[in-house]
């Protein structure tokens, strides 16, 4: 199965289809506009702004739409926002949401100014109720992508199959080892000299989905779960945004178990 995301990286800012209003074709690329005196006609320096407007088109293609799921602390999914607004990304936080009411992501993502809901599991019972609630609001906000950032429920059926192949998660160690809770205290107690962290598809498993992409972490002797999992989480900000951006330049291939990374 491949999983592209639906229209991402091909559509084009409104403002711009308006500009161009069906004048495009071939544009070169690079083109600078000289002062319109130096233009043989009218014509020829409508031709030419109209290219740079094609140009720019290109430049601010429409961002992939994510929605962050998750259910505590939150600091990967502010790590996913503060890149989402570097210069050059090419996806945007629409809305983030919470089974726990009180979730410290919650209330960062509010003083974002983002949008963000609980959506109480305890209220809307059973599960299919409570994930159709998600899936609305996942619809209403034109979510491509979704980011599990410490979101501590197993998907039921209405969110994986409405979203196969465009829900991610992060966990903290290297799977198919320690997967489930405490990721970071199984793999001390277990005594491995090395762990970290991985991004992967979700599936209807316990951290079993397509691995898109790890970091190995070396374990020191002296480390506590506190200290390796500060250092895992280190890694964990930098590569869900990695895999982020990867899944809008639809360079994500899944084949049976691998996720083929495409140049
Ligand atoms: C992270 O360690 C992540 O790997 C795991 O849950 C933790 C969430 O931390 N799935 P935070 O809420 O993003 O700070």
């Amino acid at each position: 199965m491949s999983c592209f995301p639906t229209g991402s990286n091909a559509e084009v800012v409104e403002l711009v289809d308006t500009q161009v209003s069906g004048t495009c074709g071939s544009n070169p690329v690079g083109v600078r506009v000289p002062p319109s005196a130096f233009f043989s006609s009218q014509y020829e320096a409508a031709a030419l702004q109209s290219a740079v407007n094609i140009q720019g088109a290109d430049e601010v293609k429409k961002k992939g739409r994510v929605a962050v799921l998750l259910s505590g602390r939150g600091s990967n999914f502010e790590a996913i926002y503060q890149n989402s607004l570097k210069q050059n990304a090419n996806f945007e936080v629409r809305a983030v949401i919470s089974d726990k009411k009180d979730a410290r992501g919650l209330e960062r993502a509010r003083e974002f100014g983002l949008e963000a809901f609980h959506v109480s599991p305890r209220k809307l019972k059973p599960k299919e109720v409570y994930e159709r609630k998600i899936l609305e609001i996942l619809k209403t906000h034109d979510t491509e992508l979704i980011c599990l950032a410490g979101y501590m429920r197993i998907l039921g059926e209405t969110l994986l199959s409405e979203y196969e192949g465009r829900i991610i998660n992060i966990h903290p160690a290297l799977l198919p080892s320690f997967p489930g809770l405490h990721g970071q205290k199984q793999a001390l107690d277990y005594g491995v000299k090395v762990s970290g962290c991985t991004v992967h598809f979700v599936n209807s498993g316990v951290d079993s989905g397509p691995i898109i992409l790890q970091k190995a972490v070396e374990v020191k002797e002296d480390d506590t779960e506190e200290t390796l999992g500060q250092r895992i989480l280190k890694q964990e900000h930098q590569m869900f945004s990695k895999a982020v951006t990867l899944f809008f330049e639809n360079r994500l291939q899944i084949q049976g178990r691998r996720v083929i990374i495409l140049s």
